[in-house]
């Protein structure tokens, strides 16, 4: 990459009608990251540069958003949407600080990569003044048509100010810009909003640069990288092509899908080699699995560890804080919040393990409940290593469970059990001899 600098301004104060939403479109999410999030990474992802932002409504949110990823961004505001041309202007003050490449993303714009960041800047660095990402579509309805001759860029006309000939046109803008920060402002004063929807059009700039006796180039890029995003069918679309990309370079690190089009993965979400998905498993953000582990089908997972080797599932809920070591084991039907479970030890039927330790190689039984909370707070339950909790038990906390202890099925323990105790906390079971028999034979003979 050229030693220019470089100045990226990603454009989100639009309105986003489309989307029918409460919600800035902006922040409508692909694999649980904001798509704005997305293209500031994407931005930012050659690590050089400056990244500022256009915003409209709910400001603060969206600067939110990035921010959490990007740290403290620059942002101006966009008071009226009167086009693209007219928020990249908001950011005047940043332009006028003479970076030698401006670029233009779009914060709808989420699939974009930070290699076709880096061929734009490579052709303002060849001689080009306007570098613009195209992408050819089948169906390319709604976007703006680049047009082209011999090479050159003479034009963009959006879908609203086309002829029947020009719409016919299948090379596409991406929205994508790059332009020389020399000639920026005076392409973006020059544009005027003498279109089809009184908008000042950033597309514009093409044209302006030609009677300007500038050059402007498209650069092809793939539709799966340019797609916009303007409804929620296209943000369906979007996040459809991320996951495929992303199950792909996973299966090709080395991790096993058994059906791969049902595996639904977050933004972060970290999986080792050897590890074994099988159909129909959800990772919200912030999951790591390290290799071996296997996690079975229908299983549920955000903000967990997965320690080598150990098995989750089938339908199993591990929730934020958990974190499983080496060989442990989440069976079925059971929920982990907020909780270590230590090295072989086993979960496996009917439980919910909230705000707890487990210790190594301990036994849960089935149905066993930490009552955590009290209506007021959360509190802590620790089970020591090797201990064996009977099935249907309920451990209300805080309470201590020493290591090899034992607790009766069917318990309620509120009081701590020592290290090798064994615990009941329920009634004694009372058997009367033939009583069954002498009830059956006085129902039936009342008769
Ligand atoms: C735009 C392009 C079109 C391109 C398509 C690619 C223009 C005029 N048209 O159309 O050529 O094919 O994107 O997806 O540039 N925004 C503002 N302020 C405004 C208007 C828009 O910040 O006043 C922002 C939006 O938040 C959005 C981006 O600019 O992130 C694009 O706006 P949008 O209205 O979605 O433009 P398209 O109709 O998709
Ligand atoms: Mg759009």
């Amino acid at each position: 990459m050229t030693k220019r600098t470089c100045l990226s301004v990603i454009l989100a104060a639009g309105e986003g009608t489309r989307m029918a939403s409460s919600r800035p479109k902006v922040l409508h999410e692909i694999a649980g990251l904001p798509m704005v999030t997305h293209v500031g990474l994407a931005a930012k992802a050659n690590g050089e540069g400056d990244v500022v932002l256009v915003l409209g409504r709910q400001a603060d949110d969206v600067k939110a958003a990035v921010g959490a990823h990007l740290g403290e961004v620059e942002t101006f505001v966009q008071s009226e949407r009167l086009g693209t041309a007219h928020a990249v202007l908001a950011a005047r003050e940043a332009i006028a600080r003479r970076y030698d490449d401006v670029v233009v993303l779009f914060g709808d714009t989420p699939l974009v990569t930070s290699g076709a960041v880096a061929r734009l800047r490579t052709a303002l660095a060849a001689g080009a003044h306007v570098a613009v990402l195209g992408f050819r579509t089948p169906s390319p309805t709604g976007y703006g048509r680049l047009i082209t001759e011999k090479g050159k860029l003479l034009a963009i006309r959006e879908e609203k100010d086309c002829t029947d000939e020009e719409r016919r046109i299948d090379f596409c803008n991406s929205g994508i810009m790059a332009m020389s920060g020399a000639h920026a402002l005076d392409l973006l004063d020059a544009i005027g909003n003498e279109n089809a929807k009184l908008e000042y059009y950033l597309t514009d700039a093409v044209a302006i640069a030609a009677v300007k006796g500038l050059s402007a180039i498209a650069l092809e890029d793939d539709f799966e990288n340019a797609l916009g995003v303007n409804t929620r069918l296209e943000l369906a679309e979007a996040e459809a092509i991320w996951q495929r990309r992303r199950r792909r370079q996973l299966m090709l690190a080395g991790v096993t899908m058994l059906d791969p089009a049902t595996i639904q993965l977050s933004f972060d979400t970290e999986i080792a080699a050897d590890v074994t998905l099988e159909p129909s498993i959800v990772f919200g953000p912030g999951v790591k699995v390290a290799s071996g582990a296997r996690i079975r089908a229908f299983s549920h997972l955000e903000g967990a560890t997965v320690g080598e080797n150990a098995e989750i599932g089938p339908f199993a809920r591990l929730r934020p804080g958990t974190r499983l070591a080496r060989k442990s084991k989440v069976g079925n039907f059971c929920e982990v919040k907020n909780a270590w479970v230590e090295e072989g030890a086993k979960i496996n039927h009917l439980s919910y393990i909230g705000d707890a330790r487990v210790g190594a190689k301990a036994n849960i039984g089935a149905g066993t409940i930490t009552c955590n909370y009290d209506g007021f707070g959360k509190h802590h339950t620790d089970i020591g290593a090797g201990a064996f909790i009977g099935s249907n038990s309920s451990l209300v906390a805080p309470v201590t469970i020493g290591d090899g202890a034992y607790v009766a099925s069917g318990s309620v323990v509120t009081a701590d059990v020592p290290s090798d105790a064994l615990a009941f906390g329920r009634a004694r079971q009372v058997t009367k001899e033939g009583r069954a028999a002498r009830l059956r034979a006085l129902k039936s003979g009342g008769r």
